[in-house]
């Protein structure tokens, strides 16, 4: 299938992120592992990536499929399950043209909404997740919000966006893997449209071997920027009827302080 959805977790990111990323933001591991333990199976985790949370999941004995629009993210999840014993149901797709094998319970997107996306297919995605739930099922659906980070939230002023794009320079730091090479990465903002809410970000990455440049990648990702009330339209017109929204990962009501947000959407129960 031809994928229109360019990202940068391919080649050596994506090597980056099965290598660094198990750690990162290790709430919101359990933040969901709950879901899926309240009758919440079998799950699939959209833009599943290396498996960050995938991974644990299937370690804990809970029934999840995986999916990602990069295949090379997707092949290293799947080498780090396999390296456990484990055999998940993994596939390569876009979110926006989700056609997954069964139907779930519960639907969960965790830091991969909006990325290298148009608007129209965020919105896709959202009927394609109400479609493959089963009734009663739920999806979960989180976004950094786009105040969260004072680096971008600047460039919503035309003064501060005349001095895009930002200058490209070297990864900042190199970070010894476990095949012996070294990596590092460096990221910068190229573009941002607040009318279109949409930033644009180039990633350079690089990796040594003894000490030497080995290989050197320029990848691209877009973020479509959501703002609360905005996704709280577009799920109730994917179909949701009940849209919750939460904190940072903590089941409590947002607050300013939250710079992520997950939103909590049920596909009616027609036969209840
Ligand atoms: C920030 S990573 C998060 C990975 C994983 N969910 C985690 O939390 O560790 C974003 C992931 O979203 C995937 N992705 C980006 N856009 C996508 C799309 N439109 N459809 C499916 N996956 C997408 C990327 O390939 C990448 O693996």
């Amino acid at each position: 299938m031809p994928v229109e959805v360019e990202t940068w977790h391919h080649g050596l990111i994506a090597k980056w992120w099965a290598e660094f990323n198990d750690d990162f933001r290790p709430h919101e591991i359990p933040y969901f592992q709950r879901y899926l333990e309240r009758a919440g199976q079998p799950a699939l985790d959209v833009a599943c990536g290396t498996g960050r949370l995938l991974i644990p999941y299937l370690r804990a004995g809970l029934d999840v499929d995986g999916c990602d629009v990069s295949a090379d993210m997707i092949a290293l999840c799947r080498e780090k399950a396999e390296r456990e014993g484990l055999s998940p149901t993994l596939f390569v797709q876009p979110m926006h043209a989700l056609a997954p094998p069964r139907r779930y319970r519960t639907i969960y997107v965790c830091g991969g909404f909006g990325l290298g996306s148009t608007r129209g297919q965020d919105l896709e995605a959202l009927r394609r997740f109400r479609e493959h739930l089963e009734p009663g099922g739920t999806l979960l659906v989180d976004i950094e919000v786009p105040y969260g980070d004072g680096e971008l939230w600047r460039y919503w002023r035309k003064e501060e966006r005349a001095s895009l794009p930002q200058e490209a320079g070297q990864p900042k730091s190199r970070h010894a893997t476990s095949d012996g090479t070294e990596l590092g990465l460096r990221s910068r903002i190229v573009d941002f449209d607040p009318l279109a809410q949409r930033v644009t970000y180039e990633m350079r990455a690089a990796q040594w071997r003894d000490g030497e440049l080995e290989a050197e990648e320029t990848h691209a990702l877009t973020i479509n920027l959501y703002f609360r009330n905005e996704l709280v339209l577009m799920l109730e017109r994917a179909g949701f009827a009940d849209v919750v929204v939460q904190g940072d990962h903590n089941d409590a009501e947002p607050t300013p302080e939250d710079d992520f947000l997950v939103f909590v959407a049920t596909k009616e129960n027609v036969g209840a």
